[in-house]
This record gives structure tokens, sequence and C-alpha cells, in this order.
């Protein structure tokens, strides 16, 4: 066995020897490329045969002694074909047919964007051909994350066919590794399972190309050594930004190293890579902590309020939707109706859901009208800019679902353009929830998809849509796409969706805009750069709620987390209130018919969180405390980044004893005044009530407090204030 390091150095040394002839590089073998973060550092090495090696990635440390033999199996993006034999990150064949490629070192360049972010660009030749991989990762140096992702240019005189393209493919070294899934369906969403992974592979990944986070979406967290808590432990975390089928690859191998391949799924996905054409992979995002999931989940949030989403630093206004309420069965005066009630309970936005358009084929069921984006004549005689000015008229604002990427058979577009459609030739189509997927590979199809959401958004008065997407793909074939080229679209399709996204949140930057695809099928930070929220799941039953809500909040702030209180699961009022607090509150049920104590606790409720819960629970710093998937009660808090406030929510799930919960985040000397807030009382004077007038943070983390839920479907919602903000606030 010892005789193997030699033999392999040795073919090293004479592959290193073709590639000086071929192409001269630009560097000696062992140079470092460090991409720090504030806590955090990946280590590479330019090797003696000119490939460039991951040394680590973890806590920053001194740099690691230059006479390492790099191990071949440690190659940073390894290809297949040239000696590689595990699973690589890249397989391309050639113009020539040959199934290898080799990637070499040629420079790389750091480049500060501003003081807190820079970019590394690594560039790597295939020395026996013009073919180049540029391997490119941004630094968010204090939210301690990288986003890497590759570049693939052919520069021969045919194409190249990419047959795996992944976007990274970091290795770790531990002596166990522990993977946290987020798996489910529909209603399911975001179900956490962790597992200890053993050698070979572990894939999780979508192959449904649209709405494809439906089953998983493309995030995880990996526990180095043992199963990190939300405390402690090592923990990274990675997340890709991507809305079409995924493949997260775990390859454990025979040297117990494990390499994350993280990307497009490749799956049935071949691309032709033309003369001249670069093909950027989507990037990946990763996060490290030494202490625990809470610190990863926190990482992603201050990311993504910054770079990651859209208008990160801008309060969610709290809407009234009329889907549970109404489905499409409503007329233009029941809507005009129920603005009154949005008034009442004081919400912003008032959400117009499915089932406003379709003349010839009416959209009242799910069964037609998708594709004809003119309001019904019948529902809404005076059309949408009515509606949207009745709304604006009472000091609501007005929002509109939309579906553009669909169609229904039942629909004058579909008897225009039934090539429009995804689908198998010589095939019967198959449809989902009587619909088919809008083919956007093709250019005509992206511009009829561009103009449904700009003359729907263009509308007067809007200022804010739900877009929508409840089809996947299971006959991917395209209408406008050569033979060689249908394994490419769902791959395009999700490019060209972007560039429609790309252009509505840059054309119309006050329309605010939350991403749903029949619940959270579309949950990724691929689309999300284009949204301000999101909308988890159609199960708005509180106690399915808060375990869905917990799920995401390991990769997505709370302010893309929209949470509506209804009345699904027949919880009581004040739990699903409490829960949807937690979040960014919304409401979804005809207020109209609420008693009025009911109606006033609402309309206190979200009063309360208007002006005191939802700055520190969306720019908040978030603690999860007490899993709903380990015991009878949920506990999380939020603390402001000053620490000066926070607001801690407790649900009893099960009935339970009264227990003690201990906060985390708070100032240890800062003295908090800790009030229940949301109280419910049968009149609505009594709304807090004090349990310490002035407590520090360090005896509320060490011994906790007994916050007062103890029966099934309790809540509390506590707020604490410190010393000298209680004073300014009056309290
Ligand atoms: C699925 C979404 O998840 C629901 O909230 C609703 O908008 C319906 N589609 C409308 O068809």
């Amino acid at each position: 066995m010892k005789q193997i390091p030699g033999i392999v150095l040795l073919f090293f040394f004479a592959a290193t020897l073709l590639h000086a002839a071929d192409f001269p590089t630009t560097t000696a073998g062992g140079d470092s490329i460090n991409i720090p973060t504030a806590h955090s550092v990946l280590m590479l090495r330019v090797g003696d045969d000119g490939r460039v090696y991951e040394i680590h990635y973890g806590a920053p440390q001194k740099e690691i002694a230059k006479t390492n033999v790099l191990a071949r199996e440690t190659e940073l993006y390894p290809p297949f074909g040239d000696g590689f034999i595990l699973e690589p990150a890249l397989e391309a064949t050639h113009a020539d047919g040959n199934t290898s490629a080799d990637l070499i070192y040629v420079k790389h360049s750091t480049t500060a964007i501003d003081g807190n972010v820079s970019l590394t660009r690594i560039e790597l030749r295939d020395p026996a051909y013009p073919f180049f991989v540029t391997l490119c990762f941004k630094s968010y140096v204090s939210e301690d994350v990288i986003e890497q992702w590759a570049e693939i240019r052919n520069g021969e005189n045919g194409a190249v066919t990419l047959a795996r393209f992944a976007s990274a493919a970091p290795q770790f070294k531990a002596k166990e590794y522990w993977l946290t899934q987020f798996h489910g369906d529909y209603k399911t969403e975001a179900t956490i399972a962790e597992d200890k992974l053993s050698p070979g592979i572990k894939i999780l990944d979508s192959k449904i190309g649209v709405r494809a986070d439906r089953f998983g979406f493309p995030s995880f967290i990996l526990s180095l050594n043992a199963p990190a808590d939300e405390e402690s432990g090592e923990a990274i975390g990675g997340s890709l930004e991507w809305s079409g089928s995924f493949q997260l690859a775990f390859d454990l191998d025979f040297k117990n190293r494990l390499r994350a391949l993280c990307g497009i799924n490749p799956f049935a996905s071949e691309y032709k890579l033309k003369p001249g054409e670069t093909f950027t992979t989507p990037s990946m995002l990763w996060t490290w902590s030494d202490s625990g999931k809470g610190q990863v989940s926190r990482n992603f949030h201050n990311w993504a309020r910054r770079y990651g989403i859209r208008d990160g630093d801008k309060p969610r206004p709290v809407l009234l939707n009329n889907w549970e309420a109404t489905d499409m069965n409503f007329t233009e005066q029941l809507i005009v109706s129920l603005f009154d009630g949005a008034k009442k309970i004081g919400a912003d936005t008032f959400l117009l859901d499915d089932g406003w358009f379709g003349n010839a084929h009416p959209r009242n069921k799910d069964n037609a009208g998708l594709g004809d984006w003119q309001a019904n004549t019948n529902k809404l005689p005076h059309g949408v800019s009515f509606l949207a000015s009745e709304a604006n008229k009472r000091g609501i604002n007005f929002g509109i679902w939309i579906e553009p990427e669909m169609v229904n058979p039942s629909s004058d577009l579909f008897e225009q353009h039934p090539d429009w459609a995804i689908q198998q030739p010589k095939r019967e189509l198959i449809y989902g929830r009587n619909q088919l997927d809008l083919d956007l590979s093709n250019p005509k199809v992206e511009e009829f998809v561009w103009s449904v959401v700009s003359n729907t958004l263009s509308t007067p008065g809007v200022s804010y849509t739900k877009w929508d997407a409840n089809r996947f793909v299971n006959q991917p074939g395209s209408t406008y796409l050569p033979p060689d080229e249908q394994s490419e679209l769902l791959i395009k399709y999700n490019f060209a969706l972007y560039n429609v996204m790309s252009n509505m949140a840059k054309t119309f930057p006050n329309v605010m805009a939350m991403a749903c695809s029949g619940g959270g099928g579309r949950v990724d930070y691929g689309s999300m750069k284009y949204f301000d929220s999101f909308w988890p799941s159609d199960n708005t039953d509180p106690v399915s709620r808060i375990k869905i809500q917990w799920g995401f909040s390991h990769f997505f702030p709370a302010e893309t987390i929209a949470a509506h209180v209804t009345q699904m699961g027949k919880r009581p009022l004040k739990f699903a209130i409490d829960v949807a607090m937690s979040g960014a509150l919304g409401v979804d049920m005809d207020v109209r018919k609420l008693s009025p104590d009911n109606l006033q606790f609402l309309s206190n409720s979200i009063a309360l969180y208007k002006s005191e819960i939802r700055d520190v629970v969306e720019q908040g710093d978030l603690y999860r405390l007490e899993s709903p998937y380990d015991s009878p009660r949920a506990a999380l808090d939020y603390v402001s980044a000053d620490k000066s406030r926070a607001v801690l929510f407790v649900y009893q799930l099960q009935d339970g004893e009264t227990k003690v919960v201990k906060l985390r985040g708070l100032d240890p000397q800062k003295k908090y005044l800790v009030q229940e807030v949301n109280w419910e009382t049968p009149t609505a004077a009594h709304k807090r009530q004090t349990f310490y007038g002035d407590i520090d943070g360090a005896t509320l983390m060490r011994d906790g407090f007994t916050p007062p839920a103890y029966k099934q479907f309790d809540s509390a919602v506590i707020e604490l204030v410190g010393e000298s903000e209680k004073i300014a606030a009056g309290k």
C-alpha cells in the first residue's frame, strides 16, 4: 500500500511536465488561497501538479505546512476522466469526443467589492483543450457566509457536453457526519430529519423541475463529529440558490472524508455548451459555526436581510388574504365588503387570491382560466383597478394573485398555443390540478409570461403580488427546443423564470411580492432574491405551522415566512394569532364572521404586532429554545441587535407541567421589564401583565422563568424591554 502514493506522485510529476509544455501556468505549486470571513476560513492550495486542493473549511487557523502531500481525492472541484475516481464535480465531453477533463490552475485574484464583501476568482484550464472553469467565491465577512459558483467556458470549435456541473463540492473532515434535511410534501413542508451518514453516497434531490422544492428544499445542515444542538457543536449550513431540480450528494469516502456535491441536478439534464458559451452555475451558500445550528440560522438570516432577499430592512405589511374565506367564489361586492373588515382589524394590504380572471373560460374552479389574465367581467364588472381604488379609498393597499407560468387546457391561451405547454410528443398529456406548465425555454413564452406579470402589476393601485406555481413537470419535453437540447429544458426554464422575476423586481420596486408554489414548493435563495416573503404551506393549522415555520427558520428570516391567522384546525384564536405573530403576520378569514370579542382581540393583536413586536421578530436574532419535535411545548425568542428588546413565544402543544423556559441572546447585564402581552381577557383593557419590573438578562438566561402556559393550546407572548427603553417608551 505504501507504494501507491509514490506511484501517484510520479504520475503527477509526468502529468505536470506534459501540462507545463502544453499550457504554462503562472504559479508555482504550493500557493495558498485563503477565503476568510469573520469567524471562518476556506483554505485552498495549488498542488505541485497544478491542481487546486481544499485544505480546510472551518475555524480560522494558521497556515498549514506546505509540505503536506495533497491526496487527489481532496481536489477542490474534481473533474471526471483523468484520474479522479470518486463522485466528480464536473463531467465534460470535449468536441472531439474525449470524455475526460483536467483542471489546472492558471491564476487567481481577490477583489474587494466593498468593506464587507470580496470576490475571489480562481481560473482553471484544461491543459489539452481551450476549456476553462473559473471557481468563484464571494465572502461576506460579517455574516460569515461564502457564496460559491462555477463559470464553465467552452473555447473549443464544437459543442462540449456537460453531464455534471456542480456549483460547489467542498470536503469536510470529521469523525462523524450528521445530516439534517428538510423534507416533506404539500401541507407537511420543512419536516426535519437528522441522520448519521454512513459510507457511500446519500442524495437529496428533486427531479421535477418546477415547484421543484415540493418534497424538500435545497438546504441542509451538516453537523461534524456529533449532532450539533442549537447552541453548541460544529455545524455547516448549505443552501443552493436554485429553484429547479437540484442535487445535494454527500459522498463519504474510504478515508472518512465527506464531499458535498451541490448544484443543479445533472439527472437527465445534459447541457451542450456551444463554442464561446459560458455556463454559470447557480450559487451555493455556505456558513460555518462552532456554536451550533442556531448560529448557522442567524448567519443566513443576517446575510438574507442584507443581500439575499428584496427589501430586507422593510417591515412586511399585515395582509388580509381571501383564499380560505372565499376560495374562487366571490363577487366584486363581496370583496369590497371584505375591505371594511381589513380596515377594522388594522391590516395594511388586502390580497385578492385566485379566481379573478378568465371570461370564455371563467376561473370559478381550478379546471379553467389559467392563461387568460383578463378580469372576469361577471365577477368583477369594473375590473381590478376599481377594486384597488376601493381598497385605497379605505386606506388599504391592494395586492393580487398570479400564476403566470401555468395554463389550463380550458383556456383561450391553450386553444391558441397548445404547443406552448411542456409536453412529450406521442404521449397523452398528464395534468396536475388540471393544468400544465408553460414552456419558458421558448422566448415567445417568456415574453408572454412577462406580459402577464407586467400588465397585472401595472394596474393602477396594485402594490403587492402573490406569485403561485401549482404544477411540477413530469413530461419534460419542449416543442420549441431541438432534439439535442431537450435535456436542457428544465435548466433553461429556470433561467428564463429568473429573467422574468428579476424584471419584476426591477420594474416594480414598489410592488412587494410573495413567492408561493402550492404552499412551500419554491423556497430557495434562487427565487427569494426577487421576493419579500414566501408562503410556507397551505397547512395553516397553527399546530402544524409551529413545526413548518420552525423548519424554514433554519435558513430564512421571520420576515420572509408569511404566517396567517386562519380557522384551520379550529384552534383557539389566541393560539393561532400567537403562532402567526412569530413570522410575517397576516390573516386569512372572513373577519365579518368573527364575534365582536374575537374581532376586537384580533385587531388589538395586530396593533400590538405593528407597534411592538414586528420589528423585533422581523429584524431580530432568532433563538430556537425548545423544539416542537422534542417536547410538548415549543419556545423561541427574538432579540433586537442592540439587545434592548426581545420577544419570547411559548406554545403548549400538549398538556404539560409548569416549567421554566430559559431565554437566550439577552444582554446578561441589562435589566429587563418582562411582560406578557397579547394577554387574553374578557375586556380589552387588560392586555398586559408584568412578571418582573427589573430582572437582569443573566438570570433570565441561567434560571429562566415560568411562562403562563400549561394546558394544550395555551400560548404566551412575552415582551422584554430594557430599562432605558422602558423609560423612553413610558412603560
Ligand atoms: C395554492 C396556494 O398555496 C394557496 O395559498 C392559494 O393561493 C391557491 N394556490 C390558489 O389557487
